[in-house]
């Protein structure tokens, strides 16, 4: 009856994502929780009552800013906010989190998500006057070898058009530089049958477009043996309703013909691959455990190369492992040339906590580490420049994501995962989440632009 009464004493929550998109469809999933518990989400620390961060520690820098983060906000707890930690820092560090940042009082690794209404529960009751001085320090944590569903029940999708499916967590191929198998542990998939329910729930929701998650989403093994990755890949497409199925990230020894083979067969699999190559020696990519050699990995370059549409593919490189000579460095720039990729995230390699690469020798100074880098990214933006040229008088089909209004322009997204951004004349304007034919007529090295063709 009340709505401002009730308003003033709804709990409220702040929650900020930092890291890869696993971790944002996580939030997604946080957030639906607790608007199920009764928390209502705003904008700014300032209006919260509890503020969340769901944290990424692939590298040192992103660890480094979840502390810095907290640190900045610290002086909010005289005012009775309540603050916690969730995601892979969370798991990393554990209870060594409420050492390093005495405010906190909830450490939450991505495992226990489910857990978290009873432990708001808790957290709630530590908010009694008697408990003020202490704070209460509560800990979702699990031993990472669970077989534990990662499934939660409410999700808030923050996109009405396209939405995340993750279909499996964690990774067994322990990279020698790599947190992921800690923080998120061990693989585990979701049965082919729920990952097709979840699809039909999106469609007749009006989701057209829907992007398959895992940090090996192509190491996907269906627990009831009904269906491969390209097998399920497929059976989404055909989900009445969708137009766009992506699926990110692949890991190249998983990488199948079939996979291939599915996106000829089923249009609605959107023309682009992520295929993370981390270096072009072999050499190198021994040394970090990748269980690939370069001519591998190039042998799926061209299975997808040789695919009826013509696909993009994108990739991820770390500079600067240990022992990475400036002879390996070059073989890793002429395979971008080999390649002709349509993007790369390129990273100088971090040395991470409980990773057998922390024992090598060789490291790498940082400012060499740092050229490496430079160099890399200039003749990356040099291959994108003419990669990119070629779209130009071509037609795309994008999906509408919004508008600039500062610029006028409408922003799209293409099959192959290209940005293109377009004027629309006169009284054809297109709506967001719609699709639409453009016109490409100029490019970037990161975009094109074009005009709405109708
Ligand atoms: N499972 C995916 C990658 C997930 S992590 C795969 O195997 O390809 C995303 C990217 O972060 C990696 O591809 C890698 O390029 C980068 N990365 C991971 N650990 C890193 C580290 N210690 N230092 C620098 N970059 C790293
Ligand atoms: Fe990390 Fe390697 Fe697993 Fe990818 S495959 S998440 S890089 S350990
Ligand atoms: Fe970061 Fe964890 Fe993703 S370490 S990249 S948020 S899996």
């Amino acid at each position: 009856m009340c709505g401002v009464g009730e308003q003033s004493a709804q709990k409220t929550f702040y929650l900020e994502t930092f890291g890869c998109q696993m971790n944002v469809h996580d939030s997604e999933k946080v957030v639906g929780t607790l608007v199920q518990e009764g928390y209502r989400q705003v904008e700014t620390v300032e209006q919260a009552d509890l503020i969340l961060y769901n944290t990424c520690s692939i590298r040192d820098k992103a660890e480094q800013k979840v502390f810095h983060r907290l640190a900045d906000f610290k002086k909010l707890q005289a005012q009775g906010k309540k603050f916690g930690v969730l995601g892979c820092v969370a798991q990393q560090e554990g209870e060594k989190i409420f050492e390093r940042a005495p405010h906190v009082s909830l450490v939450c690794g991505s495992a226990s998500y489910r857990n978290l209404p009873s432990m708001l529960v808790q957290l709630e009751a530590g908010k009694s006057p008697a408990a003020a001085t202490t704070p209460v320090r509560i800990t979702g944590l699990d031993d990472r070898q669970t077989e534990e569903c990662f499934e939660t029940e409410f999700t808030a999708r923050t996109n009405p058009h396209r939405g995340y499916i993750t279909i499996i967590e964690g990774c067994d191929k322990f990279c020698a530089y790599c947190v992921v198998p800690f923080t998120r542990g061990r693989e585990r998939s979701r049965t082919s049958e729920s990952v097709l329910v979840e699809a039909r729930q999106m469609a007749e929701m009006g989701y057209t477009e829907i992007q398959l998650l895992g940090q090996n989403v192509n190491s996907y093994r269906d627990p009831t043996g009904k269906k491969s990755f390209a097998e399920l890949l497929a059976a989404v497409g055909e989900v009445c309703g969708i137009r766009r199925v992506r699926f990110t990230t692949s890991h190249p020894r998983d990488f199948g013909r079939d996979i291939i083979e599915a996106i000829d067969a089923v249009p609605t699999l959107c023309d682009h691959v992520h295929l993370p190559v981390q270096s072009g020696s072999t050499r190198i990519l021994e040394a970090m455990q990748r269980l690939y050699a370069r001519d591998e990995y190039m042998e799926r370059i061209a299975w997808i190369k040789a695919a009826k549409r013509e696909i993009s593919i994108t990739t991820d490189v770390i500079v600067g492992f240990p022992g990475e000579t400036e002879s390996d460095f070059s073989e890793t720039l002429n395979l971008l040339d080999e390649v002709g990729y349509d993007g790369v995230f390129s990273f100088k390699y971090s040395a991470r906590p409980n990773t057998p690469a922390l024992n090598l020798d060789d490291a790498i100074p940082e400012e060499e580490k740092s050229r490496r880098l430079e160099v890399l990214m200039a003749k990356q933006r040099e291959i994108q420049i003419s990669r990119y040229k070629k779209y130009v008088g071509q037609r795309c089909e994008v999906m509408v994501e919004g508008k600039n209004p500062a610029r006028g322009q409408w922003i799209g997204r293409t099959s192959q995962n290209k940005t293109l951004n377009f004027t629309a004349g006169g009284s054809q304007q297109p709506t967001v989440g719609s699709y639409a034919p453009v016109l490409v007529t100029a490019s970037f090295p990161n975009s094109l632009v074009g005009e709405l063709v109708m």
